[in-house]
């Protein structure tokens, strides 16, 4: 048996309390009919951490009724049937690692299996830090993925001739499943994972990389200005559009060069 987080909201709140599980790093949402008309239940899994999950739900400070409900595995795996390849741009595709690799002789792909990790490659804050990655001068270049999740960000950059990749969560489950991603795309040599803090990460990088919420990026906003090297580039996710000017302000004098949107989600690239 597994945790399901069972998050009861009404009709109206669907859209934005997704957008609040998927920052979380939920994998999947599922929506049910709730007990009345008005209400739906979203059926996420944010792993088996309880507190953690609690410590993160209190962080949204929403007004939403949730609860935990055991539920038989096979069910909370029932997404990866429908799991499809996710085109990021024309010469870049992410595809689950249990489907075959998409038929394409130029373009970089990228096999992922998230287990209960976030990170499939189909979310839009990672197709656009995908993107924004994709713009950078990343031949030889030290990275710093922060909460790194599936270790997506990390890999991919490692494919795109980073010569070392330092990715970093808090949960740990992303530890052995980034490094199994980063064997399945044989980059694992460049890729080191652990679940160190960013405060006690140490070094000077030319991309950090932080797909994160919003909270979280301004709680970090100090160690990630630290961790950058004077030329370095930081590319920030997991915002809602309308949601980010306190994340820049926090983030200040680092300046704003380059912003993607996909849906309602920004990525955006800054440097000094
Ligand atoms: C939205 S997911 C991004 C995963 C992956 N990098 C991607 O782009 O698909 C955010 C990840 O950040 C992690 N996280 C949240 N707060 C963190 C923190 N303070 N330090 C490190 N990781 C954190 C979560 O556990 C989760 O795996």
């Amino acid at each position: 048996m597994v945790l399901a987080l069972v998050v009861t909201v009404s009709a109206a709140d669907v859209e934005l309390a997704s957008d609040d599980l998927w920052s979380l790093g939920v994998v999947a949402v599922e929506e049910r009919a709730g007990s009345s008309d008005t209400t739906v239940e979203l059926w996420t899994s944010l792993g088996e951490e309880q507190e953690s999950i609690i410590a993160a739900l209190k962080a949204l400070d929403r007004e939403w009724t949730w609860r935990f409900q055991a539920v038989d595995e096979s069910v909370s795996e029932t997404w990866r049937d429908y799991a499809t390849a996710t085109w990021v741009t024309g010469d870049l595709v992410v595809y689950p690692a249990w489907i075959p690799r998409p038929e394409s002789a130029t373009a970089t792909a990228i096999s992922i299996d998230p287990g209960a990790t976030f990170g499939m490659g189909d979310h839009p804050t990672t197709v656009l830090s995908l993107r924004a990655l994709q713009a950078l001068p990343t031949h030889g270049a030290a990275v710093l993925d922060v909460g790194c999740g599936s270790g997506v960000l990390a890999i991919a950059a490692c494919l795109f001739g980073a010569s070392q990749a330092e990715a970093i969560d808090i949960s740990p489950a992303a530890v052995p499943t980034t490094i199994a991603n980063a064997t399945r795309n044989d980059v694992a040599d460049r890729v080191n994972v652990s679940t160190a803090p960013l405060a006690d990460v140490d070094g000077s990088y030319d991309i950090v990389l932080a797909n994160i919420l919003a909270p979280a990026l301004i709680d970090l906003s100090g160690d990630l200005k630290r961790v950058l090297s004077p030329s370095g580039a930081l590319v920030i996710s997991g915002i809602l559009a309308e949601r980010h000017d306190h994340v820049l302000a926090a983030l200040e004098p680092l300046r704003v060069v380059q912003r993607y949107e996909l849906e309602s989600w920004t990525a955006i690239t800054l440097r000094w």
